[in-house]
């Protein structure tokens, strides 16, 4: 006989959110929220485990955040499988969901947002979606403030919103400590991404050019040689096999600025490319060998 897992509480207003959260608040309980726009995959999983590693209880947010898209993206076509996203969670012993209507997060009215700079305008993402850092920033803010966390997690994939939210954090001092999670990764190098469903067939097989590319060039980096030589032949390689690139950069991966002339530690090589009507993006890290003294 199989014992059935428990299905997590599904708060649909910020006032029940509250409710639950603040019971276990008052007995002493660290929590931590995982924000997720939902159509869940091993990733988001990976970021579930880690927050049970690291708090005896979990909240999922699952809202996809209508002001991080652009009229021309993909917010109408967003997988929204909630039933499936919910016994994934229960599965991975998740104790609460946080599953909000849009107008409980915008209502009549809306008109705040966080302003950004610093790695929000490192000319990565923010270049070719000049309005999705304001948009996640203000959600994730809202969250952190609603759930009030003692940590939050997020995936390393999304890099740049990585160090977005750190950086917001940081600045307006919000209680949370921001968790970094590795990216999960298909055999081939794909890294996992609710957006990877759009693929075709044909695609799908091409996709994993993007990483290989990229794993190039930082192998070529770490030898020692040139950055923009690495960078110009992986630009080239992702353009052959078929991609639009929108960019493949080095950065430092703390700040996203350019290196520093010599720099060739706590750099991250960050790119984003389309196949099709499909925007995949991915990062790596690119750490040279220290020199040996
Ligand atoms: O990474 C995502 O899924 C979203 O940008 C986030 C952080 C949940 C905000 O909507």
């Amino acid at each position: 006989m199989t014992s059935a897992v428990p299905t997590p509480a599904v708060h649909k207003t910020v006032a029940e959110l509250r409710r639950g959260l603040g019971a276990w608040r008052k007995s002493g309980e660290r929590i931590a929220l995982v924000p997720t726009m939902g159509a869940l995959h091993a990733g988001h999983i990976s970021l579930v485990e880690l927050a049970r590693a690291k708090a005896g209880r979990v909240v999922v947010s699952i809202f996809v955040n209508p002001a991080q898209f652009a009229p021309n993206e993909d917010f109408a076509r967003y997988p929204r499988v909630f039933e499936q996203d919910l016994a994934l969670l229960a599965a991975a012993g998740a104790d609460a969901v946080f599953h909000p209507a849009p107008g409980e997060i915008y209502p009549e009215g809306f008109a705040t947002t966080v302003s950004l700079a610093g790695p929000a305008t490192a000319g990565l993402e923010d270049r070719f979606r000049p309005t999705h850092f304001q948009g996640v920033a203000t959600i994730v803010a809202k969250l952190l403030i609603q759930a009030l966390p003692d940590i939050a997690v997020f995936g390393e994939k999304d890099f740049q919103q990585l160090a977005v939210i750190r950086r917001m954090a940081a600045d307006l001092d919000l209680p949370a400590q921001i968790l970094g999670a590795p990216t999960l990764r298909e055999a081939d190098g794909l890294a996992l991404s609710s957006r990877n469903a759009y693929l075709s067939e044909r695609e799908r097989k091409f996709a994993p050019h993007l990483n290989q590319a990229m794993q190039w060039a930082a192998g070529r980096i770490r030898a020692g040689e040139p950055l923009e030589a690495a960078l110009r032949d992986a630009r080239a390689a992702i353009s052959g096999a078929g991609f639009n690139l929108d960019y493949l950069e080095v950065r430092d991966a703390g700040t996203l600025a350019p290196p520093a002339v010599g720099q060739i530690q706590g750099l991250r090589l960050l790119a984003a490319a389309r196949l099709g009507t499909t925007r995949l993006i991915d990062n790596i890290a690119v750490d040279a060998a220290p020199a040996k003294g």
